[in-house]
């Protein structure tokens, strides 16, 4: 399997909540995740639009960039082996009702919309994802 990196979020409820810490931990330890990059940023609504632009169509957009923008968040850029299904898989399921046990959302996420954390879902979306938070650092390895 390749070493990849991979962009995660820990998004404003989980930050609020005083989870940074937890998760963080969860991600190095029990992830074995390398954390490259990281940053506390309140995201403005033109940079948390561009970021989820995928989902412009989509009828939760607008609740979703309010959310993005109701606090600081934490971007990081990870590295491990698989770590864009890998991550992925550690943070669960995006509704927290369906996430299994033991993962960051089944231990943090409120709900489908405050989730507590977002990771890339594919090598193309971590290869813009990285950028957009870390315009200094790409997705490729090395
Ligand atoms: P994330 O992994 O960051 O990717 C898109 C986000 O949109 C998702 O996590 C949720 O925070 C949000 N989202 C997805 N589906 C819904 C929904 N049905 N209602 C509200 N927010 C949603």
């Amino acid at each position: 399997m390749a070493v990849e990196r991979t962009l995660l979020i820990i998004k404003p409820d989980a930050v609020r909540a005083g989870n940074m810490g937890n998760i963080l931990a969860m991600l190095e330890g029990e992830g074995g995740f390398k954390v490259l990059a990281l940053r506390m940023e309140h995201l403005n609504k033109d940079s948390a639009g561009k970021f989820y632009a995928v989902h412009k169509e989509r009828p939760f957009y607008g609740e979703l960039v309010e959310f993005m923008t109701s606090g600081p968040c934490v971007p990081m850029v990870l590295e491990r082996e698989n770590a864009i299904l890998g991550l992925r898989d550690f943070i669960g399921a995006t509704d927290p009702a369906e996430a299994r046990e033991g993962t960051v959302r089944k231990r943090y996420a409120g709900s489908k919309a405050e989730n507590a954390v977002h990771a890339s879902d594919s090598p193309e979306s971590a290869a813009t994802e990285i950028p957009h938070f870390f315009p200094e650092m790409t997705a490729r390895v090395g």
